[in-house]
């Protein structure tokens, strides 16, 4: 039984300089402000914030996703924290300016495992 109301994975790789990755895209002062303001709101029994490796998108980051649903959100900055925490994991429903569309990440992620599926 997944014990938290919502997971977090936010991730925080770092590639060689040149590749795009959501270290260099800021992924560490949002976890870090996610954490904070969770924490603030007394929230952290119910919502947990963990680290991942590379998700697969690289650019544009970071990248996060929200479980149970897995929802994704792409380019959180540190103005978009706060709004993010109360549209999407007080009241439920999608954060707009980071929400990834459903459908082009399918679409990209069959990409994905196509490329994997001919190596
Ligand atoms: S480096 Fe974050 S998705 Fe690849």
């Amino acid at each position: 039984m997944e014990p938290f109301k919502y997971r977090l994975f936010v991730c925080i790789r770092e590639r060689p300089l040149g590749k795009s990755a959501c270290a260099a895209s800021g992924a560490h002062e949002i976890v870090s402000l996610l954490k904070s303001e969770i924490a603030q709101r007394d929230l952290a029994a119910e919502i947990k914030v963990n680290t991942s490796s590379c998700l697969d998108l690289c650019s544009g980051g970071p990248h996060l996703i929200v479980y149970p649903e897995g929802i994704w959100y792409s380019g959180l900055t540190a103005e978009h924290v706060v709004p993010f925490i109360e549209t999407q994991l007080i009241k439920g429903e999608r954060y707009q300016p980071c929400v990834r569309d459903e459908a082009e990440l399918n679409d990209f992620f069959e990409g994905v495992k196509e490329k994997k599926r001919t190596v």
